[in-house]
């Protein structure tokens, strides 16, 4: 019987049994790209409460992102098109690594590369880099040597691209899946099957929005990602179907406000969650997440979080069936 002065233990292991662990103290991560390089925050709330920190997506050189405009409201979320602007993994290792390794938070750095190489070569700059705790691979890139191509939409090149990742760093590797594709369950199966210890599932919709007064795209770039609100049931489901799929920890991403949406994923299959548009309206979302999720453990008796992960799956789907679909 848990009763309210009963230690609820929030703790999650994204990479068990890999070379090194990924261990957070809550399963709330906040997500790549909406929360800078974290730096910002320390002045807006105790950042060290957090479950993970994922970095500003980080490529080989600095990037200066698209033209304007990027972003755009929707009624139930946002449309971006940033472009990927970031400082390089130069300056991310130079420069903030050295800030990271003081932190009780772990952060992971996302980071992408336009050929496998890339993906290689930005991963290797890491290596024995104090300050990380995993990199997590952002699979929505163009593949310049597959005609441009996302990795993400090609399960042998995604799968190559973290082997080759897991060649060059012994980071933990989470993979970072995009919903635009028709079955997700494929690149997530390659990609486990190339050494990834977890997967984010998953990333923006593609989307646009179109100017009347203007007659033309609302957007810079003409195409956008669509997150928040809109994109919440859609990732649920990705997140169900994906974990049914491959036994490593899923991290679900897509939506995610409140405790009750965390509590929703993790009911799902997913063993953390990622917040990323809700904190651009509320820079407390996450922290009042892991709050709402100790106090639903401590209402329902729950006195481990990975009591809850998966609770929610039909019983037919409770175990991983590898047989209903092929790898290719
Ligand atoms: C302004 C903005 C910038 C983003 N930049 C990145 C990025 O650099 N790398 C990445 O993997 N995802 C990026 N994302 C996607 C988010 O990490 C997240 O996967 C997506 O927004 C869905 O979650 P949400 O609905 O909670 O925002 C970005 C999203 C937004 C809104």
């Amino acid at each position: 019987m848990v009763t309210m002065t009963n230690p609820i233990s929030l703790e999650v292991d994204l990479a068990p049994g890999a070379k090194r662990s990924l261990i957070l103290p809550n399963p709330v991560m906040v997500a790549s790209g909406t929360f800078g390089y974290g730096i910002e925050y320390t002045k807006v709330f105790d950042i060290q409460r957090l479950g993970g920190i994922v970095t500003k997506t980080t490529t080989l050189a600095p990037r200066r992102g698209n033209p304007p405009v990027r972003i755009a409201e929707t009624p139930a979320g946002m449309l971006n098109s940033i472009g990927l602007q970031n400082i390089g993994i130069t300056a991310l290792v130079r420069d903030l690594a050295p800030v990271y390794a003081t932190w009780k938070t772990p952060v992971v750095a996302s980071i992408m590369g336009f050929t496998v190489g890339e993906y290689a070569e930005v991963a290797s700059r890491l290596e024995g880099i104090e300050g990380f705790a995993g990199v997590e691979l952002n699979l929505s890139c163009p593949n310049t040597e597959r005609g441009g191509v996302e990795f993400g939409q090609d399960s042998e090149a995604a799968a190559e691209a973290v082997a080759r990742v897991s060649r060059a760093t012994t980071l933990p590797i989470i993979a970072k899946l995009t919903p635009n594709i028709a079955d997700p369950r494929i690149v997530a199966r390659a990609v486990v099957e190339a050494g990834a210890d977890a997967l984010c599932v998953g990333n923006t919709l593609q989307a646009m929005a179109m100017d009347l007064e203007r007659r033309r795209p609302v957007i810079g770039a003409t195409f956008a990602g669509l997150s928040g609100p809109a994109l919440k049931p859609v990732a649920l489901r990705q997140v169900y179907v994906v974990a049914g799929a491959v036994d490593v920890p899923v991290i679900g991403c897509g939506g995610i406000a409140t405790a009750r949406d965390a509590l929703e994923f993790i009911l799902a299959g997913a063993s953390a969650v990622q917040i990323g548009t809700a904190t651009f309206t509320n820079p407390l979302a996450p922290i009042e997440a892991i709050d709402g999720i100790e106090a639903y453990c401590r209402e329902h008796e729950i006195c481990r979080i990975g009591e809850l992960v998966g609770a929610g799956r039909a019983p037919a789907d409770r175990k991983p069936r590898p047989e209903t679909v092929p790898l290719k």
